[in-house]
């Protein structure tokens, strides 16, 4: 099987896509990632990119007077580096259904809580919010991405306790040990073809 082309959408720190992209490069998952795009001018996704010797671009949202004209740029670069599969990771503009359309079934999202609870939330809100409404466990979603936020075929989930000694800073680094795990696997499946979409379920094809 040929390798898949992944592209990776960041706007910040980066640690998914270095996950990621460690994971390819160490020939963890059958694709090669063959393309960072941040649109935040000194992401540290961006420096990561650069010393794992990703390919990166930096396309800042402000330069374009429409959403869609954004979008655009990101395809064409998309497209001119071979991606196939799309990773958002920590990537914070909501994409409009022109670029959904673009990558039907082929753009994917991680989510720092066990969808649906706490969907729409950014960054630590995500993990205040499973503080302040007293849930045993949260976790991590990685989805396919669909026009409604945070709602598309959901591919992985990983679970981990809340502590009573939770702060959401304590909260958030528990679910991001199993973020990095969860993409890898999610990616994994989708470049061997065992991923199977029917409506909102995804089955996992045993290979
Ligand atoms: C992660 O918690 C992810 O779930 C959320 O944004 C954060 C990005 O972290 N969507 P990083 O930039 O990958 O380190």
């Amino acid at each position: 099987m040929n390798a898949v082309g992944i592209g990776v959408l960041a706007s910040g720190r980066g640690s998914n896509f270095e996950a990621l992209a460690r994971a390819a490069q160490e020939g963890r998952l059958n694709g090669e990632v063959r393309l960072l795009v941040a649109n935040v001018a000194g992401a540290g996704a961006l420096k990561r990119a650069q010393a794992l010797g990703v390919p990166a671009q930096f396309i800042s949202h402000r330069q374009f007077n429409s959403r869609v004209a954004f979008e655009q740029a990101l395809v064409r670069a998309l497209e001119a580096a071979g991606v196939e599969l799309v990773c958002l990771a920590g990537f914070m503009r909501i994409l409009s259904p022109f670029f959904i359309s673009q990558f039907p079934n082929r753009i994917m999202n991680i989510h720092p809580s066990l969808l649906p609870a706490f969907a729409g939330l950014l960054g630590m809100q995500v993990h205040e919010a499973a503080i302040a409404a007293g849930v045993k466990f949260s976790g991590c979603t990685v989805h396919f991405v669909s026009e409604e936020v945070d709602a598309g075929p959901i591919i992985i989930q990983r679970v981990v306790p809340v502590l009573d000694s939770d702060s959401a800073d304590s909260l958030a680094a528990r679910v991001l040990v199993e973020e990095h795990q969860a993409y890898i696997e999610a990616v994994r499946l989708y470049c061997e073809r065992r991923l199977e979409v029917n409506g909102r379920r995804v089955k996992v094809v045993t290979a």
